[in-house]
């Protein structure tokens, strides 16, 4: 039978480690070669002194989850009283020890700000927390956030529209200064300039190790704060208005409709669209909201709160219908959508905004002109570091270019998240929306 055993080192210099170990016996020492480790003492300080190990907790056969559940449990009650405990992460991550000698790499802990919630449901379930962030692993980094973007999957994801498991930390686009790599990252290095959309969820904070895949290094010329708001919605657009196009491609002066136009992607969309000479007609539901989608570059903007929008995008294109739809609304305008296609046209359904699109019979896009459908997320266009790159250097170029500019239209506080949701469900926001963390 084997034991798993947490254990504590005291050292001569009173600094404490908590360790984790295997052994076959109960009559635990563990082995003074691993224990007398720790990088502040010289060869010669090592053969000499003594440390305390005590053993705080042991389990035969006890599962490897439990067993660093454990760890963190004790690591935290005693950094609750000396911030300036180490964290050994050896032997259960042994990629991390250096080459030269038997050390555990001793791992500096810090504390960031963060969002959570511990269970779906409506904003109060937003919780402002403390969190440990540790030392980036292969191919991670970590990354200290400037500002962090607010995304309508947010919402998703904490409604349980989109199921994730509990804690969860919420927030898919951030950006900041890297402030360490792991392991195997080759693209970038501490204190790059950086931003990101990516899987899995977690920006909503002021520091976390994330995998490196989806960052990518910002241009100087573009803001935190831009980086922050245009990485999840502007490489939307870019595989929206680039990659997801009807059978025959989309040329300049050909007819798109693009609903919710005065929102995040929307803004973003209306000026993209007109930079690749489409004509834009966008869907918005104010007045308001229309007006800033034609001053974003949208040909025409239809409010579709008190117009019927399929109607009239056939009279804007003369009775003929528009080749795509770009639909986020989903339930409510779903069906419209599929009446202004022109035959052969494809509807792009990427979001939810008033909910998901009910069971749906196929044989209505025979009856409607051999329609096309599909439903795109960004997370398959950006699965690969490559492939995120290339969509990011083409965002880049478009906004450093001054083609299209990020509407950064509100800002709040982190700790204010749950107005920033509040206010983006109840439709209150246009453009994009960033949590700033000052
Ligand atoms: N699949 C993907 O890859 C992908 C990636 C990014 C975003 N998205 C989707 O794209 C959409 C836009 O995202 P965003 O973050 O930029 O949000 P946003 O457009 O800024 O906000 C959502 C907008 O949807 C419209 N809307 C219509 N009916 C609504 C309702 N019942 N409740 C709430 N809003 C409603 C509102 O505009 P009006 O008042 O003008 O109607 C609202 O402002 C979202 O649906 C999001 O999930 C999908």
């Amino acid at each position: 039978m084997s034991f798993s055993v947490i254990y504590k080192i005291t050292y001569p210099n009173g600094k404490i480690y908590i360790g984790q170990d295997v052994t076959d016996s109960i009559n635990y020492f563990g082995s003074a070669s691993s224990a007398l480790i720790a990088a502040d003492f010289t060869r010669e300080q090592r053969r000499t002194f003594t440390v305390t190990r005590e053993i705080l907790w042991e389990m035969p056969d006890a599962p490897k989850a439990e067993v660093n559940a454990k760890e963190i449990e004790f690591i935290l009650a005693l950094r609750a009283n000396d911030p300036a405990i180490g964290y050994n992460r050896w032997p259960q991550q042994r990629r991390f020890r250096p080459k030269h000698g038997n050390s555990h790499l001793q791992i500096s802990m810090t504390t960031s700000r963060a969002i959570r919630i511990d269970r779906n449901g409506g904003p109060e379930e937003l919780k402002l927390v403390q969190v440990e962030v540790g030392e980036p692993g292969p191919g991670e980094i970590r990354i200290r956030h400037k500002a962090v973007g607010l995304n309508f999957i947010d919402i998703y994801q904490r409604s349980g529209l989109y199921p994730f498991p509990m804690p969860l930390q919420l927030g898919m686009e951030a950006a900041g200064v890297v402030e360490a790599v792991g392991e195997g990252v080759t693209h970038l290095a501490p204190g790059d300039r950086a931003a990101y959309a990516s899987a899995p969820p977690g920006a909503y904070c002021e520091l976390r190790v994330m995998p490196a895949r989806s960052v990518c290094r910002l241009p100087d010329a573009i803001s935190f704060e831009t980086g922050a708001a245009m990485m999840l919605k502007g490489l939307t657009a870019q595989y929206l208005l680039k990659k997801t196009l009807p059978a025959e491609g989309l040329q300049p002066g050909d007819f798109i409709l693009f609903h919710a136009a005065a929102g995040g992607v929307g803004l973003i969309a209306c000026q993209w669209a007109k930079a690749l000479g489409l004509k834009l007609i966008g869907t918005a539901g104010s007045d308001a909201k229309c007006k800033l989608a034609l001053e974003h570059g949208a040909a025409h903007c239809i409010n579709y709160s008190t117009e019927d929008f399929a109607a009239r995008v056939k009279e804007i294109t003369g009775g003929q219908g528009v080749k795509a739809v770009y639909d986020s609304v989903g339930k409510d305008t779903f069906e419209g959508s599929l009446n202004c296609l022109r035959p052969f046209g494809l509807l792009a359904s990427f979001g939810n905004g008033s909910g998901p699109v009910p069971p749906f019979n196929l044989g209505v896009l025979g009856q409607k002109g051999s329609l096309y459908i599909t439903r795109p997320t960004l997370f398959t266009h950006i699965a690969t570091r490559e492939a995120t790159q290339a969509m990011a250097d083409d965002l880049f170029a478009v906004v450093e270019s001054g083609a299209v500019k990020i509407p950064i239209d509100q800002r709040y506080p982190l700790a204010e998240v749950q107005q920033a949701h509040r206010d983006l469900e109840a439709r209150k926001t246009t453009g994009c929306t960033i949590l700033t963390l000052d």
